[in-house]
């Protein structure tokens, strides 16, 4: 992204979502899909592109990869409203093709500064091409998949893609083990978290108690 694009806002993101058409699949849409969430969400989640219902809402995962996403999360105590989501890509390919890489460059700027603006903890990258745009040079997803790796202070979880197990339903145990890995990451950076907290609290020193009222 050019000089002067940095936005200063999600709001100000998703308009320029709308009016883009950097790559051709702005002129095919329907509608474009930015993303939906909380701005101080502590969970991004980055799938592929929109497909036919997304397209038609503006909306991210509302089909049946979108079903199986929200059962995901219930599984692990969280709902839609905890978390932000969003694709690789803003704009639906036709007919659901992979994205392409001239697209998926194009489009990554917008990520990018999503990612600057809502500063997850952790991101959960949703399947091989989400793997490829964000973890480049990593390994495929059949090996990293459930995995947490750090990069630039944010963890980063590969999990299967919910429409791939839908798809190949031996895929659907590892993807459900995927989240239960994402489930021990999270409540180990809530215990720290607490533990951060309980040793940032003041402690009145004896000493200090003796002179206020001793
Ligand atoms: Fe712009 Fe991304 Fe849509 Fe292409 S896919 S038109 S780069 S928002
Ligand atoms: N698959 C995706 O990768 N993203 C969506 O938004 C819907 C289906």
């Amino acid at each position: 992204m050019g000089p002067g694009l940095d936005f200063v806002d999600l709001p100000s993101l998703s308009a320029a979502v709308h009016q883009c058409r950097k790559c051709p699949l702005g002129h095919s849409r329907t509608r474009a899909v930015p993303g939906v969430g909380p701005s101080d969400a502590r969970i991004m989640i980055v799938g592929e592109a929109p497909g036919q219902n997304e397209d038609l809402q503006g909306e991210p995962f509302v089909g049946a990869a979108g079903k199986l996403l929200d059962q995901l999360l219930r599984g692990i105590g969280l709902s839609r409203g905890d978390v932000f989501i969003t694709n690789i890509l803003k704009c639906r390919p036709p007919a659901n093709r992979d994205p392409q890489p001239a697209e998926a460059e194009a489009c990554s700027p917008y990520l990018e500064q999503q990612l600057r603006l809502i500063k997850p903890e952790v991101v959960l990258v949703l399947g091989r091409h989400a793997l490829a745009r964000l973890l480049p040079g990593y390994e495929s997803i059949s090996r990293l998949h459930g995995k947490v790796v750090v990069k630039d202070g944010v963890s980063y979880i590969p999990v299967y893609h919910p429409a791939a197990a839908l798809y190949n339903s031996f895929l659907m145990g590892p993807l459900e083990q995927d989240f239960k890995a994402v489930k021990t990451h999270l409540d180990r950076v809530e215990e720290r978290r607490q533990v951060a907290a309980a040793l940032a609290t003041p402690v009145t020193k004896p000493e200090e108690q003796l002179t206020l009222f001793g």
